[in-house]
C-alpha cells in the first residue's frame, strides 16, 4: 500500500479492561501501522472517540477512567505522539460544526440502516420492547459524527474492522453528495481498508475473549494475575505422549496469536510429535506474555500515575489536529454559504 502523502486516520472508543485480544487485534497493529505511515511519509492520526462513548457511557468517573486507560495504553504500546496526531475527539470543537453541516446532507434512511442502530433495535425487539427503547440520537446519528472525524482531515484511508466498513462508506457517500451538489471537491472521499487480524486470540474458555464472558487474559496485569489467567486456560485430557493436532488445541491457538514465531513453531512441533505437556506450554506462554508486555506494563503504570503528562500530549495533539481541520471546515463553509 502506497502511504506517501496519505492521511491515515483511526478512532478508538474507550472500552475498558484491556486484554490480550484487544492487544493482538487492535492496539499492536494500530501502533505498528502508525510507525509505518510516519516512516513512509504519510500522516497518521489517532484519537480517542470520547464523544462517541457518551452515547453509551453516562457514568462520568467511569468514562474519565476508561479514556485515561485507552490513551495510556496506546502510548505504552509505542504510539509516538510527536510524529502521529494523538488527541481526544472532544478537544477538537471544529468537528461538531462539521457534524452539523454533514447532518443536512445525510438522508435519514442511511441512519435507519446503520449497523449500530439496527443492532440496538434488534435487541429491543428480541426483548419484546418498543423498537427505539433506550436509543438516543447520539447512537442513531453515530455515523455522522464518525464521518466528521474522517472528512475533517481530508483522510485518504481508514483502517477498520469489518463492523466499521459501513460507517466509512456512509462518510464517503455524504462527502460525495456534498461535492456533487456544489460541483466542487469540498471533501476528499475516504476509503477503508480492513485490518481484521488473521490471528484472533480466543479467550481462556475458547469463546471470543471478552470481559462479559470472564475469560480474558488482562493486558497490563501483574505476573500473578497473568499466571492465574494462563493456568485457567481450558485443556483436554489427551495423553501427554499422544501426537496432537495443534490447530484443535485452545492453548496453542492462544499462543499463536501472541507469542513470537519461533516459540509458536517449537510448540507446534512439540504437540505434533507428542511429549510436550500442557503445563510446560502454559509456562512458555506465560513467559512469552511477560516478555511481550513487561516493559509496556511499566510505561502504562507510569502514564496512569502521571496523567498530567499524558494530558499535555493529548492537548498538544489536539492543537496540531485543529490546524488541519480548520482549513477543511473553512472550505466547507465557503461552499455552503457561497463565500468563495
Ligand atoms: N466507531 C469506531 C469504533 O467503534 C470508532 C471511531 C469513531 C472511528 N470515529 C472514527 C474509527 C473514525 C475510524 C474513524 O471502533
Amino acid at each position: 500500500m502506497e502511504l506517501n502523502n496519505k492521511t491515515i486516520l483511526t478512532g478508538v472508543k474507550p472500552t475498558g479492561t484491556l486484554h490480550f485480544g484487544n492487544y493482538a487485534g487492535a492496539l499492536k497493529p494500530a501502533v505498528e501501522l502508525g510507525h509505518q505511515v510516519n516512516r513512509e511519509g504519510g500522516r497518521h492520526i489517532m484519537f480517542v472517540a470520547d464523544y462517541h462513548a457518551i452515547n453509551a457511557i453516562k457514568d462520568a468517573p467511569l468514562l474519565k477512567q476508561l479514556t485515561r486507560e485507552i490513551a495510556c495504553a496506546y502510548l505504552a504500546c509505542g504510539l509516538d505522539p510527536k510524529t502521529s496526531y494523538f488527541y481526544k475527539q472532544s478537544d477538537v470543537p471544529e468537528l461538531f460544526e462539521l457534524t452539523t453541516i454533514l447532518m443536512a446532507y445525510t438522508p435519514k434512511g442511511f441512519m435507519n440502516k446503520a449497523h449500530a442502530y439496527k443492532a440496538a433495535v434488534d435487541k429491543n425487539v428480541a426483548k419484546g420492547e418498543p423498537n427505539d427503547a433506550g436509543i438516543n440520537m447520539g447512537l442513531y446519528t453515530y455515523p455522522v459524527l464518525m464521518a466528521a472525524d474522517i472528512l475533517a482531515y481530508d483522510t485518504d484511508l481508514v483502517p477498520v474492522g469489518k463492523d466499521q466498513i459501513q460507517h466509512v462508506e456512509i462518510a464517503a457517500d455524504i462527502a460525495g453528495s456534498i461535492n456533487a451538489h456544489y460541483g466542487r471537491q469540498v471533501f476528499k472521499l475516504p476509503r477503508y481498508f480492513t485490518t481484521e487480524a488473521t490471528e484472533t486470540v480466543p479467550g481462556t474458555d475458547g469463546r471470543k475473549m471478552s470481559k462479559s464472558y470472564n475469560n480474558v487474559i488482562p493486558l497490563f496485569a501483574d505476573d500473578a494475575t497473568l499466571k492465574k489467567a494462563v493456568m485457567g486456560i481450558k485443556t483436554d485430557c489427551q495423553d501427554i505422549n499422544a501426537p496432537k493436532n495443534p490447530d484443535e488445541i485452545l492453548l496453542y491457538q492462544i499462543l499463536r496469536g501472541i507469542a513470537p514465531t519461533a516459540l509458536v513453531a517449537e510448540v507446534r512441533a512439540g504437540l505434533e510429535k507428542g511429549g510436550m505437556g500442557y503445563g510446560t506450554i502454559k509456562k512458555m506462554l506465560l513467559q512469552a506474555l511477560i516478555d511481550e508486555v513487561g516493559e509496556k506494563r511499566e510505561k502504562y503504570m507510569y502514564y496512569l500515575t502521571h496523567f498530567d503528562e499524558v494530558e499535555d500530549m493529548l492537548h498538544d495533539g489536539a492543537i496540531r489536529a485543529r490546524t488541519l481541520v480548520q482549513p477543511v471546515l473553512e472550505r466547507a463553509k465557503d461552499a455552503i454559504f457561497n463565500r468563495k
